[in-house]
């Protein structure tokens, strides 16, 4: 496990000081550069020892079969997983004849940092070889964030004490054998050498290899150019095999002197281009990142990270490590989604190949609502990849006996990943997730060109779905039944709350966009009558609630269901997931992840204050956060409720997942969607943001600092304006950075903003209420 001491704790960099065999799996996570399009994990230069070797292309998978002891009608027949591409970042070192391999000889020193303003990773080593020999090995490694199919490694040895023969071997690598996958199910089923070799190119300092997967077919391109420099007597050679393309070079290296390649890796991949197409275009993109350079795609990294800093920066005044920490998660978040153009957005970005690789709801929840405030571009671009796979939706749709379209639940390429369709088919959930990312994202950026074109078949389509989902019972009440919320620790329930009222707002969204779009619509077959249905569904739509208890139902009955034994639960028993039948887990009152709990935030207009304190309170000792997702949520609401430390707790829970690798999983790559979380519990939660649906206001915010905090600021894009939110004791300043004056709420007071003018309110005393209690041996830390 990463222990607290792992990095140290700066406010722009993650540190690592000294290199730790045991956590390099983890570090490998921590430590990887992505752009949303090309993935490199954190994995040493030299490639051994790794933890998980790891170099993805985004939309680059196998096909497998799925399966089933007992099958049934419309399982999916087969699975996508994510495969290790050709490893580009790799360059060996020989030091007088003996491997620089950091499991022998002695490392005097070995220094990791991920410097996210700049972009990059750079490492720092001594080591002395079991011979004798001392080399000082300088590396700094970036993907573009300006060159999508760009990434790029400046490697530098320097002889130390007494003259070295060093033997760089810059290569690209396909087929690596990876470590035998360790039986939890939400790490990635790896595929054995699913690359087969097209083609090898080898000549002058240029490499390249092009390779198809074997049943998926799609071709995959890398290559690679260097600019070698050293000392007079330096040669090199470069050929190409099965697998392999290697570029050697070799010199002797007087004390203090150094050899130094730099090496520009570019990546394609097509399921259509040709073979010559697919290597002209890498050579292509080679061509372009040569006539910038090292130094130019240095410089263009840096630009590109000013440039979201200035708009997505989060300040932390009082707690270091959570500066750090929400930094981390704003880097990682932009990184998995700032190139993905028209891809999915993976569960765990391109650090790792957990969950098979599989984007899930929490794109729509967690990740796009972060990018749509930071960087809309990827949210616009995230969506378009759902609207291109409508196709596949619709006919999964049709194959259910059901109108519209319904999203996977997993997925790599659109259709559905999932072999276990009480929580997956059955979690129609996240397809009102996409008509709420949609919403979201034309709210706050009023881009009416992308509402016309792709927003709104996305809400039809759904809203179909839904239509033809539930139905009206005879007093008129729309249900949705035998569906699955987002706890995961209930399934086929009827009427789960927050999957009814994210429903009724997608039937709303829809049937307001037919009557703005009247001409798209008709092309779409949708009409007045149509989307009449959906506002008298919407209208109708039914919401459990227990009165005897005042509190609202997860899903209707759930509150008189057998409580979990709690008590008679051990620590080392949760995950539940792990240790339970999900037969038992289902038929008892026990949350996952929070479910009703964010219903309020994603739905908050439907609950007023007192409700959401109740509610709160009565689902927090049933929540034992099994999954990731949970604790931002919990963050959020709990500090509407007015239980400030508790928020902290989770907001801190959230933050650390990875860099403290609270769920022993971080090896298998991040948790994008917590990560997300960290910026939602902090800007969500102690900024109290929500949207506003009626009224000239677009966004409300009612700010409540913990006692921890001195200061919390934030910068948010809205509609074409900069804002800043600045929070300080009791007084909270808005500044309107840029743009044309703008209206907001502050605690449920109006308030214009105008550029010149910063606006400073005070923020309402608190009314206290008893903390809730969470279960047994699940308090999060820090309470
Ligand atoms: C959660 C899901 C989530 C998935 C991927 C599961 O553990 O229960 O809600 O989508 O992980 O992060």
């Amino acid at each position: 496990m990463i222990t607290e001491r792992a990095y140290t704790v700066e406010p722009w960099h993650v540190r690592e000081t000294t290199l730790d065999l045991d956590v390099l799996a983890q570090s490998e996570s921590v430590f990887a550069l992505s752009n949303g399009h090309v993935g490199w994990r954190g994995n040493l230069d030299e490639g051994e020892p790794h933890g998980l070797p790891g170099s993805y292309l985004n939309g680059v998978h196998e096909v497998h079969p799925l399966p089933y002891a007992e099958a049934g009608y419309g399982y999916p027949e087969s699975g996508q997983s994510v495969i290790d591409i050709t490893n580009g970042k790799i360059l060996r070192l020989l030091v007088d004849d003996e491997p620089f391999d950091l499991r022998y000889g002695r490392l005097v020193s070995h220094e990791r940092v991920l410097d996210m303003r700049r972009g990059v990773l750079e490492r720092t080593c001594e080591w002395t070889s079991p011979a004798g020999s001392t080399v000082r090995v300088r590396s700094t490694r970036l993907v573009s964030l300006t060159q999508r199919a760009v990434a790029a490694v400046a490697y530098e040895v320097e002889a130390v004490g007494r003259p070295s023969r060093v033997v760089i071997q810059s290569e690209l690598v396909a087929n690596e054998s990876l470590p035998e996958p360790n039986g939890d199910p939400r790490a990635a089923m790896s595929l054995r050498s699913p690359l087969e070799q097209e083609d090898g190119f080898a000549s002058g300092e240029r490499l390249r290899l092009v390779h198809r997967t074997k049943r998926s077919g799609l071709r995959v391109a890398v290559a690679a150019d260097h600019v070698v420099t050293g000392p007079g007597r330096t040669t090199s050679r470069s050929e190409s095999g099965i697998d392999v393309a290697r570029l050697t070079v070799t010199s002797v290296l007087e004390p203090g002197h150094t050899l130094r390649v730099e090496k520009l890796v570019s990546h394609g991949w097509s399921g259509t281009r040709s073979l010559p197409a697919m290597a002209d275009q890498v050579d292509a993109a080679l061509a372009a990142a040569s006539h910038d350079g090292w130094e130019g795609l240095l410089a263009a990294q840096r630009e590109a990270l000013a440039d979201f800093w200035a708009r997505a920066d989060v300040e932390v005044h009082g707690d270091e490590e959570i500066q750090q920490a929400v930094r981390f998660a704003l880097f990682h978040v932009f990184q998995a989604g700032a190139r993905a153009e028209q891809r999915a957005i993976p569960a765990k970005g391109l650090t790792g190949s957990g969950y098979d690789g599989h984007a899930f709801w929490d794109t729509e929840m967690f990740v796009l609502p972060l990018l749509t405030h930071t960087a809309p571009r990827a949210v616009a671009e995230a969506l378009r990849w759902r609207h291109n796979t409508l196709d596949a939706a619709r006919e999964r749709a049709a194959q259910l006996g059901l109108g519209g379209a319904a999203f996977p639940w997993r997925t790599i390429e659109g259709s559905e990943g999932s072999a276990y369709w009480p929580a997956g088919t059955a979690a129609f959930h996240v397809n009102a997730g996409i008509a709420d990312a949609v919403v979201r994202y034309v709210e706050a950026t009023g881009d009416l060109r992308f509402e016309r074109e792709v927003g709104l078949e996305l809400l039809v389509e759904t809203a179909r779905l839904w239509r033809s989902l539930g139905h009206h019972d005879h007093h008129g009440a729309f249900h949705i039944d035998g569906v699955t919320g987002p706890d995961e620790y209930s399934a086929v329930a009827d009427d789960n709350t927050y999957t009814n009222l994210m429903a009724r707002q997608n039937l709303l969204a829809a049937a307001d966009a037919v009557e703005r779009y009247p001409d798209e619509a008709q092309r779409l077959g949708a009409d007045e009558e149509e989307s009449a249905a959906w506002r008298d569904a919407a209208e109708a739509m039914n919401i459990p609630y227990n009165d005897e208890l005042g509190v609202h139902e997860q899903s209707a009955g759930f509150t008189r269901y057998q409580r979990w034994d709690f008590a008679g639960t051990r620590p080392e028993q949760y995950p539940l997931l792990l240790n339970f039948p999900y037969f038992d887990l289902y038929r008892k009152q026990v949350v996952k992840q929070a479910d009703l709990v964010l219903a309020m935030y994603s739905c908050a207009s439907y609950f007023d204050d007192e409700q959401v304190a109740r509610n709160f309170a009565y689902y927090e000792p049933l929540t034992v956060r099994d999954s990731s997702l949970s604790a931002c949520c919990q963050a959020v609401i709990a500090a509407q409720a007015g239980h400030l430390r508790l928020a902290y707790a989770y907001t801190t829970e959230a933050a650390l997942m990875d860099l403290h690798d609270l769920e022993h999983n971080t090896r298998d790559g991040l948790h994008i969607a917590s990560l997300a979380g960290t910026w939602m519990a902090l800007v969500a939660g102690f900024g109290g943001m929500r949207r506003v649906l009626d009224g000239p206001a677009g966004m409300s915010f009612a700010p409540r600092l913990p006692e921890r905090l001195r200061k919390l600021a934030f910068h948010l894009q809205f509609r074409g304006r900069r804002l800043r939110v600045e929070i300080s004791g009791d007084k909270t300043t808005y500044t309107l950075l840029e743009g044309p004056p703008l209206i907001i709420e502050h605690h449920g007071e109006t308030v214009t903003l105008e550029t010149d003018e910063p606006a400073v309110r005070t923020v309402p005393p608190l009314t206290p209420r008893p903390a809730p209690e969470q279960p047994p041996h699940r308090v999060p830390k820090g309470l």
